[in-house]
């Protein structure tokens, strides 16, 4: 059942269009992903949602109500940004019950609620606390737990885990899905990083230069990348031309390899082997310019013996 949904929508900066005939619709309870580069409207769209920024065209409703001109705190969103923006003089509890002084009056409810977000982020030991003397997790933790409290119609998430460092930000990731699980509240999350994209999202909304470029479940998005664009920004691709001129996209994984010639494969001299955990990827040259990017299972590598300077043949398309 559509949700929230986007018709039309154009903004420009000046004379920068910054977002292209947008048109997009989501379904109550989705967990999306908007993935794409730096600088390609992403923020912006998410902000128009909220209603901090305004559109120049288009419409959006949310249910049957349409909201493109209505006030950022009637629409009832939260959203939580890469920095906390937290309140440093105010302790986590304080934090969190300043957004919810108007909504819930009663002094035990809101003690009440407080308690019961601050429970799910895993941080009802340190509601005392102030901001300094937390670490980063913690503090984009209570940024979400105050996201939450007030009970949004969506919960609007721009790049929150970018400011993190790695072991935190998968941590967080994982807490973040379970959350949604266990409360099924729309989420929308803002992301650049499509690994983060590829393991989180319902669906994945892949976004360049203003435009949607392709709508769909990160499975679609991996096999099925509409053109060259997605499937090179999601994941390593070899670009390979065929005979007809005609460029294909081909994974690293995909790629048929052998020590010894056969049918139809092309001779490659190895260049260089990068180990990535549980495989190695390997640089292969053939002809003068051209690199081909394979990747080989730790025990395929082992057991065909392979070291520099070796010949691989591989099977194109
Ligand atoms: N308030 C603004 N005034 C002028 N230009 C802006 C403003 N906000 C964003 N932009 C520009 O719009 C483009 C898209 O920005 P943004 O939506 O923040 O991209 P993303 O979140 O995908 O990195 C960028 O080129 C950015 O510089
Ligand atoms: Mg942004």
């Amino acid at each position: 059942m559509t949700y929230l949904k986007i018709c039309n929508i154009e903004k420009s900066f000046g004379k920068f269009k910054v977002l292209k005939d947008i048109n997009l619709e989501l379904n109550k309870g989705e967990f999306i992903c908007f993935l794409g580069p730096s600088g390609c409207g992403k923020t912006t769209l998410l902000r128009i949602i909220a209603g901090l920024e305004k559109p120049d065209s288009g419409k959006i409703f949310l249910g049957e109500k349409e909201i493109t001109n209505l006030q950022p705190s009637k629409r009832n969103l939260s959203m939580v940004f890469q920095t906390y923006a937290l309140f440093p003089n105010m302790t986590v509890f304080q934090n969190i019950e300043y957004g919810l002084k108007n909504k819930i009056i009663n002094k035990n409810d809101r003690k009440e609620k407080i308690e019961k977000v601050l429970e799910l982020v895993g941080l009802l030991h340190i509601k005392k606390k102030y901001p300094t003397e937390m670490s980063e997790g913690q503090q984009q933790r209570v940024s979400l737990a105050r996201a939450l409290a007030m009970e949004p119609n969506i919960l609007l998430l721009d790049e929150p885990l970018s400011a993190l460092d790695a072991k935190v930000r998968e941590k967080l990731r994982l807490e973040i899905k379970s959350i949604h699980n266990k409360l099924g509240i729309t989420t929308i999350m803002v992301t650049h990083d499509q690994e983060e994209a590829l393991t989180m999202g319902d669906r994945i909304i892949v976004m360049n230069d203003g435009k949607i470029i392709q709508v769909g479940y990160p499975e679609e998005i991996y096999n099925e990348p509409k053109d060259i664009f997605v499937a090179d920004f999601i994941g390593k691709v070899n670009l390979i031309k065929d005979k007809k001129g005609k460029v294909h996209a081909v994974r690293p994984e995909h790629i048929e390899y052998s020590i010894t010639p056969n049918k139809n494969s092309i001779e490659t001299t190895l260049e260089d082997i990068e180990f990535r955990g549980a495989f190695y990827r390997l640089t292969l040259r053939y002809g003068v310019e051209e690199l081909i990017y394979v990747d080989m299972l730790a025990k395929e590598k082992t057991k065909l013996g392979i070291n520099k300077n070796i010949k691989i043949y591989i099977k194109l398309i």
